[in-house]
Protein backbone atom coordinates (compact mmCIF):
# COMPACT_ATOMS: atom_id res chain seq x y z
CA UNK A 1 0.00 0.00 0.00
CA UNK A 2 1.21 3.68 -0.46
CA UNK A 3 2.46 5.48 2.54
CA UNK A 4 0.17 8.04 3.40
CA UNK A 5 1.77 10.70 5.79
CA UNK A 6 -0.56 13.47 7.15
CA UNK A 7 0.90 16.61 8.03
CA UNK A 8 -0.07 19.82 9.49
CA UNK A 9 0.64 22.30 5.80
CA UNK A 10 1.84 22.73 2.66
CA UNK A 11 4.86 23.99 4.05
CA UNK A 12 5.74 21.22 6.10
CA UNK A 13 4.59 18.59 2.81
CA UNK A 14 6.92 20.66 0.86
CA UNK A 15 10.15 20.22 3.31
CA UNK A 16 9.28 16.44 3.56
CA UNK A 17 9.21 15.97 0.07
CA UNK A 18 12.09 17.91 -0.85
CA UNK A 19 14.09 16.30 1.80
CA UNK A 20 13.41 13.13 -0.64
CA UNK A 21 14.82 14.72 -4.01
CA UNK A 22 17.50 15.80 -1.87
CA UNK A 23 18.19 12.59 -0.65
CA UNK A 24 17.81 11.41 -3.69
CA UNK A 25 20.05 14.14 -5.54
CA UNK A 26 23.11 13.52 -3.48
CA UNK A 27 22.65 9.88 -4.02
CA UNK A 28 22.42 10.71 -7.70
CA UNK A 29 23.58 13.35 -9.04
CA UNK A 30 22.46 12.56 -12.43
CA UNK A 31 18.78 12.20 -11.36
CA UNK A 32 15.54 12.50 -13.20
CA UNK A 33 12.97 14.36 -11.66
CA UNK A 34 9.34 13.74 -12.38
CA UNK A 35 8.09 17.51 -12.27
CA UNK A 36 4.03 18.42 -11.62
CA UNK A 37 2.23 21.42 -12.80
CA UNK A 38 -0.69 22.87 -11.21
CA UNK A 39 -0.56 24.94 -7.58
CA UNK A 40 0.16 21.30 -5.26
CA UNK A 41 3.77 20.86 -5.64
CA UNK A 42 4.43 25.07 -5.21
CA UNK A 43 5.58 24.17 -1.76
CA UNK A 44 8.07 21.51 -2.65
CA UNK A 45 9.81 23.68 -5.48
CA UNK A 46 10.04 26.81 -2.56
CA UNK A 47 11.18 24.22 -0.18
CA UNK A 48 13.55 23.22 -2.78
CA UNK A 49 14.87 26.48 -3.86
CA UNK A 50 15.93 27.34 -0.21
CA UNK A 51 18.67 24.94 -0.58
CA UNK A 52 20.97 25.74 -2.52
CA UNK A 53 21.26 21.79 -4.19
CA UNK A 54 23.29 21.04 -6.90
CA UNK A 55 20.92 20.46 -9.80
CA UNK A 56 23.38 20.98 -12.35
CA UNK A 57 23.57 17.00 -13.94
CA UNK A 58 19.52 16.49 -12.78
CA UNK A 59 17.18 16.34 -15.80
CA UNK A 60 13.38 16.59 -15.78
CA UNK A 61 10.14 15.82 -17.22
CA UNK A 62 7.24 17.60 -17.39
CA UNK A 63 3.67 15.30 -16.85
CA UNK A 64 1.75 17.62 -19.43
CA UNK A 65 0.66 19.91 -21.63
CA UNK A 66 -2.22 21.73 -22.89
CA UNK A 67 -2.45 21.74 -26.80
CA UNK A 68 -3.60 24.90 -28.90
CA UNK A 69 -2.34 27.66 -26.62
CA UNK A 70 -0.29 29.98 -28.20
CA UNK A 71 3.45 29.74 -28.47
CA UNK A 72 5.06 31.37 -24.93
CA UNK A 73 1.43 31.44 -23.00
CA UNK A 74 2.19 32.11 -19.71
CA UNK A 75 -0.28 29.36 -18.41
CA UNK A 76 1.41 27.24 -20.88
CA UNK A 77 3.10 24.23 -18.64
CA UNK A 78 6.44 25.03 -20.24
CA UNK A 79 6.03 28.18 -19.29
CA UNK A 80 5.08 27.66 -15.28
CA UNK A 81 8.19 24.70 -15.39
CA UNK A 82 10.17 27.77 -16.21
CA UNK A 83 8.49 30.06 -13.78
CA UNK A 84 7.98 28.18 -11.06
CA UNK A 85 11.19 25.42 -11.40
CA UNK A 86 13.76 25.59 -13.56
CA UNK A 87 14.85 29.72 -13.11
CA UNK A 88 14.69 29.14 -9.13
CA UNK A 89 16.01 25.88 -8.70
CA UNK A 90 18.64 27.17 -11.21
CA UNK A 91 18.12 23.95 -13.43
CA UNK A 92 19.32 24.35 -17.06
CA UNK A 93 16.11 24.68 -19.03
CA UNK A 94 17.92 22.62 -21.81
CA UNK A 95 17.54 19.25 -19.37
CA UNK A 96 13.95 19.47 -19.13
CA UNK A 97 11.22 18.28 -21.17
CA UNK A 98 7.55 19.17 -21.76
CA UNK A 99 5.33 16.59 -23.42
CA UNK A 100 4.96 18.16 -27.23
CA UNK A 101 7.97 20.54 -26.69
CA UNK A 102 9.10 19.03 -30.02
CA UNK A 103 6.54 21.04 -32.08
CA UNK A 104 5.17 17.73 -34.02
CA UNK A 105 1.97 16.71 -32.19
CA UNK A 106 1.66 13.77 -34.93
CA UNK A 107 4.33 11.87 -32.90
CA UNK A 108 4.48 13.87 -29.58
CA UNK A 109 3.64 11.14 -27.70
CA UNK A 110 6.14 8.72 -29.32
CA UNK A 111 8.83 10.81 -28.97
CA UNK A 112 8.77 11.61 -25.36
CA UNK A 113 8.02 8.00 -24.48
CA UNK A 114 11.65 7.28 -25.93
CA UNK A 115 13.20 10.81 -24.33
CA UNK A 116 12.19 9.22 -20.99
CA UNK A 117 13.66 5.53 -21.96
CA UNK A 118 16.57 7.18 -23.59
CA UNK A 119 17.35 9.07 -19.90
CA UNK A 120 16.48 5.56 -18.05
CA UNK A 121 13.39 6.26 -16.74
CA UNK A 122 12.16 9.29 -13.88
CA UNK A 123 13.34 8.04 -10.47
CA UNK A 124 11.33 10.41 -8.45
CA UNK A 125 7.42 11.56 -10.34
CA UNK A 126 5.81 14.29 -8.11
CA UNK A 127 1.80 14.42 -8.51
CA UNK A 128 -0.59 16.09 -7.37
CA UNK A 129 -4.74 15.22 -8.29
CA UNK A 130 -7.62 16.66 -10.13
CA UNK A 131 -10.79 17.01 -8.16
CA UNK A 132 -11.93 14.12 -10.50
CA UNK A 133 -9.22 11.73 -9.66
CA UNK A 134 -7.28 13.09 -12.68
CA UNK A 135 -3.24 12.62 -12.31
CA UNK A 136 -0.98 13.99 -15.03
CA UNK A 137 -4.17 15.32 -17.74
CA UNK A 138 -5.12 11.56 -17.70
CA UNK A 139 -9.22 12.14 -17.53
CA UNK A 140 -11.41 9.39 -15.92
CA UNK A 141 -12.03 6.71 -18.46
CA UNK A 142 -8.18 6.91 -19.13
CA UNK A 143 -6.60 3.31 -19.76
CA UNK A 144 -4.42 1.86 -16.92
CA UNK A 145 -1.50 0.65 -19.58
CA UNK A 146 -1.85 4.48 -21.48
CA UNK A 147 1.23 5.65 -22.56
CA UNK A 148 2.02 9.84 -23.91
CA UNK A 149 -0.91 10.74 -25.61
CA UNK A 150 -3.18 13.63 -26.67
CA UNK A 151 -6.41 13.75 -24.62
CA UNK A 152 -9.75 15.81 -24.38
CA UNK A 153 -10.00 17.56 -20.98
CA UNK A 154 -13.20 17.14 -19.36
CA UNK A 155 -15.44 20.65 -18.27
CA UNK A 156 -14.75 19.95 -14.50
CA UNK A 157 -11.00 19.88 -15.70
CA UNK A 158 -11.71 22.89 -17.51
CA UNK A 159 -13.88 24.49 -14.84
CA UNK A 160 -11.10 24.10 -12.50
CA UNK A 161 -8.18 25.43 -14.34
CA UNK A 162 -10.25 28.27 -15.40
CA UNK A 163 -8.34 30.44 -12.49
CA UNK A 164 -5.36 30.37 -14.66
CA UNK A 165 -7.44 32.22 -17.70
CA UNK A 166 -9.28 35.00 -18.36
CA UNK A 167 -12.39 32.77 -18.55
CA UNK A 168 -13.66 29.58 -19.30
CA UNK A 169 -13.56 30.37 -22.99
CA UNK A 170 -9.66 30.85 -22.85
CA UNK A 171 -8.92 27.48 -21.12
CA UNK A 172 -7.87 24.71 -23.80
CA UNK A 173 -9.67 21.76 -24.99
CA UNK A 174 -6.67 19.42 -25.09
CA UNK A 175 -4.00 18.53 -23.69
CA UNK A 176 -0.95 16.00 -24.03
CA UNK A 177 0.12 14.00 -20.91
CA UNK A 178 2.08 10.85 -19.88
CA UNK A 179 -0.19 8.06 -19.74
CA UNK A 180 -0.83 6.01 -16.39
CA UNK A 181 1.66 3.29 -18.07
CA UNK A 182 4.16 6.27 -18.21
CA UNK A 183 3.85 7.25 -14.74
CA UNK A 184 3.56 3.80 -13.21
CA UNK A 185 6.94 2.93 -14.31
CA UNK A 186 8.80 6.34 -12.66
CA UNK A 187 10.55 4.53 -9.42
CA UNK A 188 9.02 6.50 -6.74
CA UNK A 189 5.50 8.39 -7.09
CA UNK A 190 4.56 11.12 -4.55
CA UNK A 191 1.52 12.10 -4.26
CA UNK A 192 0.77 15.67 -2.90
CA UNK A 193 -2.88 16.69 -1.96
CA UNK A 194 -4.13 19.91 0.00
CA UNK A 195 -7.66 20.97 0.66
CA UNK A 196 -11.12 19.56 1.42
CA UNK A 197 -11.63 19.64 -2.19
CA UNK A 198 -8.81 16.82 -2.84
CA UNK A 199 -10.81 14.68 0.08
CA UNK A 200 -12.86 12.57 -2.06
CA UNK A 201 -10.06 12.12 -5.11
CA UNK A 202 -7.38 11.23 -2.49
CA UNK A 203 -9.97 8.49 -0.88
CA UNK A 204 -10.65 7.13 -3.95
CA UNK A 205 -7.20 6.84 -5.15
CA UNK A 206 -5.09 5.56 -1.69
CA UNK A 207 -8.47 3.04 -0.38
CA UNK A 208 -11.05 2.94 -3.58
CA UNK A 209 -11.40 -0.08 -5.73
CA UNK A 210 -8.32 0.30 -9.09
CA UNK A 211 -10.34 1.81 -11.93
CA UNK A 212 -9.79 3.86 -15.06
CA UNK A 213 -12.87 6.11 -13.38
CA UNK A 214 -10.57 7.49 -10.98
CA UNK A 215 -7.03 7.47 -12.68
CA UNK A 216 -5.18 8.20 -9.10
CA UNK A 217 -5.98 4.84 -7.94
CA UNK A 218 -3.78 3.47 -10.69
CA UNK A 219 -1.11 4.47 -7.86
CA UNK A 220 -2.15 1.25 -5.71
CA UNK A 221 -0.67 -0.74 -8.40
CA UNK A 222 2.51 0.81 -7.37
CA UNK A 223 5.15 -0.54 -5.70
CA UNK A 224 6.83 2.96 -4.02
CA UNK A 225 4.11 5.29 -3.36
CA UNK A 226 4.00 8.16 -1.36
CA UNK A 227 1.43 10.55 -0.03
CA UNK A 228 1.42 13.60 1.66
CA UNK A 229 -1.89 15.16 2.21
CA UNK A 230 -2.65 17.96 4.94
CA UNK A 231 -5.39 17.19 7.30
CA UNK A 232 -8.61 18.38 5.25
CA UNK A 233 -7.24 16.07 2.26
CA UNK A 234 -7.02 13.13 4.62
CA UNK A 235 -10.48 13.89 6.19
CA UNK A 236 -12.25 10.81 4.14
CA UNK A 237 -9.57 8.48 4.66
CA UNK A 238 -11.03 5.53 6.32
CA UNK A 239 -7.15 4.22 7.82
CA UNK A 240 -6.33 7.67 8.37
CA UNK A 241 -5.44 6.71 11.77
CA UNK A 242 -3.66 3.81 10.69
CA UNK A 243 -1.48 6.01 8.61
CA UNK A 244 -0.83 8.14 11.68
CA UNK A 245 0.27 5.13 13.57
CA UNK A 246 2.58 3.94 10.54
CA UNK A 247 4.08 7.37 10.08
CA UNK A 248 4.94 8.00 13.85
CA UNK A 249 6.20 4.47 14.07
CA UNK A 250 8.60 4.76 11.10
CA UNK A 251 11.53 3.11 11.34
CA UNK A 252 14.20 6.23 10.95
CA UNK A 253 16.74 4.26 8.31
CA UNK A 254 13.84 3.89 5.76
CA UNK A 255 13.61 7.83 4.59
CA UNK A 256 10.40 8.32 2.09
C1 LIG B 1 -4.06 20.04 -13.43
C2 LIG B 1 -2.77 19.31 -13.83
C3 LIG B 1 -2.44 18.20 -12.90
C4 LIG B 1 -2.63 18.71 -11.49
C5 LIG B 1 -4.10 18.94 -11.21
C6 LIG B 1 -4.37 19.60 -9.87
O1 LIG B 1 -5.07 19.92 -14.32
N1 LIG B 1 -2.77 18.80 -15.16
O2 LIG B 1 -1.11 17.75 -13.13
O3 LIG B 1 -2.18 17.74 -10.57
O4 LIG B 1 -4.71 19.64 -12.25
O5 LIG B 1 -4.07 20.96 -9.90
P1 LIG B 1 -3.84 21.80 -8.60
O6 LIG B 1 -2.58 21.26 -8.00
O7 LIG B 1 -3.68 23.22 -9.05
O8 LIG B 1 -5.02 21.58 -7.73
Amino acid sequence: MAEVIIVPDQATAGELVADAIQALVRHRPDAVLGVATGSTPLPVYRALGGRGLPLDRVRAFALDEYVGLPEGHPESYAAVVRREVTDPLGLDPARVRVPGDTGALRTAGEDYEAAIAAADGVDLQLLGIGTDGHIGFNEPGSSLASRTRIKTLTEQTRRDNARFFSSLADVPRHCITQGLGTILEARHLVLLAFGEGKAEAIAGAVEGPVTASLPGSAIQLHPHVTVVVDEAAASRLALAQYYRDVYAHKPEWQGL
